[in-house]
């Protein structure tokens, strides 16, 4: 019998990016079955995801949407079994993602739905509508009408999946592809004038250890000293800024929410991680995990003097990010997941960052140009770590009071 195995995607599909494998369910195994799988396959399915930052699970068509929380578990021993939004589907207009309508599924509350279009009568919801939100949400320049029709997108917004606030990142996500539209490819613009083509509504990553190893060695050894802090309810204080046409900064200083006038919080549960991650699994790999939308403050410590030095005005903290991420954004370091129907996608989200892309909602009345996606990431107990062991760099997941 041959156990859960693995294999790289195709040289061409994973270019320079250092992301993606498919996994091979053990022999007599058509859909995931976590209770036949040996301590041996789960080790497998560890590696896998660990070394290559996503992983896909073809033709999972039926699957449980109770397995996925089980999956998710399968990496994250301290998983609290609670989605990082929240127990329940987010309502509140503040929330960004009140915008997509993002519902869950009732017998897994840990599942939530996304897609577009309107649905009747699904997975136990009387009327579901879920939307795809697009570049005239999340750019200051959308896309003109030109560049529509000769089906260019773009990343909307590079993140992890996480508040920033009160809850920590999961270390994993996992996403199953129950309907995908029907479209043409679409395709992404890069700044030194290169494209690459994409299915339409694919998601897009980039790995963070490739985006550490693109770094100067004195950004390297930056970063490595820093201590990045969110901004207090990241996603509400930046809730009427607009991206950057690559989707990894804001475009300008101005819109943000004033501090006093977001919904209460306190600083012990604002979120402060390492700019540079040592993920457990794979731990002599930096990866750069930034979120270049939510930056707030950076702390600085210099381990030979102890002396730390700290930049606090976000428009210069945001530009220091941006400077040191923008370099990944080329084709080569995309991998950009060309959905499937019946796919199971896990990502490592300590170790990625992704995005969504796709023009999809000006289909979203057409029967075949519908989609459903689950998506089930839960926040961990477990605070992402330094990869260097320096005082002045903050492992604990929020401000230190
Ligand atoms: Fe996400």
């Amino acid at each position: 019998m041959t156990g859960l195995n693995f294999k790289l995607l195709r040289p061409e599909v994973r270019q320079d990016s250092a992301i993606g494998a498919e996994i091979h369910l053990p022999e007599g195994m058509s859909v995931l079955d976590l209770d036949r799988l040996t301590e041996s396959d789960k080790h497998t399915l560890q590696q896998a995801l660990f070394e290559n930052q996503v992983v896909v699970i073809k033709n999972q068509k039926g699957i449980d949407p109770t397995v996925l929380p089980k999956l998710a578990g399968v990496f994250d021993p301290t998983t609290s079994n609670i989605h990082s939004a929240g127990e329940k589907a987010v309502s509140d207009p503040k929330n960004i993602l009140s915008a997509y309508k993002a519902g869950r599924i009732p017998r897994a509350p840990q599942v939530g739905i996304i897609g577009s279009g309107r649905f009747r009568d699904y997975e136990g919801l009387d009327e579901l509508e879920v939307i795809h939100l697009d570049h005239t949400m999340f750019h200051e320049t959308p896309l003109d009408e030109d560049k529509l029709s000769e089906g260019y997108t773009r990343p909307y917004r590079w993140h992890m999946d996480t508040p920033f606030y009160e809850r920590l990142p999961g270390q994993v996500t996992v996403l199953h592809s129950v309907r995908v539209p029907n479209l043409p490819d679409q395709k992404l613009h890069f700044p030194e004038g290169q494209h690459k083509g994409i299915a339409a509504g694919a998601t897009a990553f980039f790995s963070g250890a490739r985006a550490f190893s693109l770094l100067t060695p004195e950004e390297k050894e930056f970063a490595l000293n820093t201590t990045v802090t969110y901004a207090p309810q990241a996603y509400e204080y930046i809730r009427h800024c607009k991206g950057s046409d690559d989707g990894l900064t804001i475009a300008r200083w101005g819109r943000e929410v004033p501090v006093d006038k977001l919904s209460p919080w306190t600083w012990d549960n604002v979120a402060e991680h390492p700019m540079v991650w040592r993920n457990p699994m794979n731990p002599d790999r930096p990866f750069l995990q930034v979120h270049g939308c939510c930056v707030y403050k950076l702390t600085t410590r210099n381990p030979e003097t102890g002396e730390s030095s700290v930049i606090d005005d976000v428009e210069e903290v945001r530009k220091i990010v941006y400077n040191m991420q923008k370099k990944i954004y080329a084709p080569e370091n995309i991998y950009a997941h060309r959905w499937e129907e019946g796919d199971v996608v896990i990502f490592h989200n300590r170790g990625v960052m992704h995005s969504i892309t796709g023009q999809l909602s000006r289909y979203r009345d057409d029967e075949d140009k519908k989609r459903i996606l689950w998506q089930c990431t839960m926040t961990s107990k477990t605070p992402p770590q330094p990869f260097r062991e320096n005082p002045g760099v903050n492992g604990s997941g929020f401000v230190r009071s």
